[in-house]
């Protein structure tokens, strides 16, 4: 009998739990403010565009709905990029950013031509380990986060990017990172390029939460684009489940951007030749939606808006559970509820604080101390901080 997931097993466990005030602050799924699964007023309005069009049920390509991964590489990218215009990247839709990942670590462990080490940031998201080492990547770590600031060790990564063997692959979270909520800041970005480059190293970006950070989808696509333009060929995994809700419906997107578009053509080639023995063709239902979306006006604005949204009121329970904290009474300092960004706060609750979190007020979260900000409501922020005050005095 194996382990059950660190993540999703959380979400297991919570099942089970019949306390009626429990809370899910394990899996990074967005709720409304009842606590509720929040499918978006776009996603709505795109599948009743669709079922209208009584399409057909056929197979897609290997690499998916065409116009799908048109729209997804211009979303990352930015619609005036260079690399779209001269046609030298190849996008090819995934199942979701694990999907995509996979893919990604596949194809690099295949073809990589320098080491097939890949370098994470201390810490990353769990499943970045098992899907790298599974694909047959050795695992190497960069230092990323500050216990003692909560915040991100800049001086710490520099010192370990600059020792990062030439050629090697590095992971890097393009925003909201998952699961300290620690990201560079612009002018930290600039630097971490410029060493990378130095290096020769080759960026895999995740960009899991595009619009989760800042609540503007091009903002939280500054680092991807800035590395594109200072030169990088990087490779990049983007997910459709947070940003459109699509989480079931496993919608992602992979990207190599190459030296040209005779390269992106044998890279594509290499893809569909990697990825037809693994599941054949993605599915359709999740990648027409996004596409929907991202083609039609009124349904893209509309998106923007929602994400907007999203990204607000999980802002707003940072400040609650905060200000919250202090009404209890807590002397500690819990600045970084309130600094860290995207779906996740970091808390610094250790191990055993988790689990009299969970056993006394069946709050379920990551061993690592990691919440879920998505999942806390006005409703519940108020027991949540009593919980997180009781195991923290
Ligand atoms: C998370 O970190 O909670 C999400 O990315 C969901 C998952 O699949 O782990």
């Amino acid at each position: 009998m194996g382990p059950p997931d660190p993540i999703l097993g959380v979400s297991e466990a919570f099942k089970k739990d019949t306390n009626p005030k429990k809370m899910n602050l394990g899996v990074g799924a967005y709720r409304d403010d009842q606590g509720k699964p929040f499918v978006l007023s776009c996603v709505r309005k795109a599948e009743a565009l669709l079922a209208a069009k009584q399409l057909d049920k056929e197979y897609l390509a290997i690499g998916g709905l065409a116009e799908f991964n048109k729209s997804c590489a211009k979303l990352a990218l930015g619609a005036d990029s260079e690399v779209l215009k001269s046609g030298r990247n190849i996008t090819v839709q995934t199942i979701s950013g694990t999907g995509s990942l996979r893919i990604g670590a596949n194809f690099l462990s295949r073809f990589h031509g320098g080491p097939r080490d890949v370098y994470l940031p201390k810490p990353s998201w769990g499943n970045h380990t098992p899907i790298f080492k599974d694909a047959g990547m050795t695992l190497k770590a960069y230092k990323y986060y500050d216990p003692s600031t909560c915040g991100f060790d800049f001086t710490g990564a520099l010192d370990d990017i600059s020792k990062i063997p030439e050629k090697s692959v590095i992971m890097m979270h393009a925003c909201a990172h998952n699961p300290t909520g620690v990201d560079p800041r612009p002018e930290q970005w600039k630097e971490i390029s410029d060493l990378v480059k130095k290096r020769d190293l080759l960026v895999f970006f995740d960009m899991a939460y595009q619009g989760f950070a800042s609540g503007d989808i091009d903002k939280d696509a500054w680092a991807v684009r800035y590395f594109i333009e200072q030169g990088h060929n990087i490779v990049l995994s983007q997910s459709f489940a947070k940003n459109m809700g699509l989480y079931g419906e496993r919608v992602g997107g992979f990207t190599v951007v190459c030296n040209d578009a005779e390269e992106a053509k044998r890279v594509e080639s290499q893809l569909k030749i990697l990825i037809r023995p693994i599941y054949s063709n993605p599915p359709m239902n999740g990648a027409r939606i996004a596409a929907t979306i991202l083609n039609t006006p009124e349904l893209y604005s509309l998106w923007l808006e929602e994400v907007h949204g999203m990204a607000n009121r999980i802002i707003k329970m940072r400040e609650q559970l905060a200000a919250g904290l202090q009404k209890e009474g807590s002397t500690r300092n819990w600045q970084h509820v309130i600094d860290q960004i995207g779906m996740f706060c970091f808390t610094g609750l250790k191990p055993d604080q988790v689990e009299r979190l969970t056993k006394e007020f069946s709050v379920y979260m990551t061993k690592d101390g990691r919440i879920s900000m998505a999942g806390v409501t006005s409703g519940n922020v108020g027991y949540l901080a009593q919980g997180i005050h009781t195991v923290t005095k």
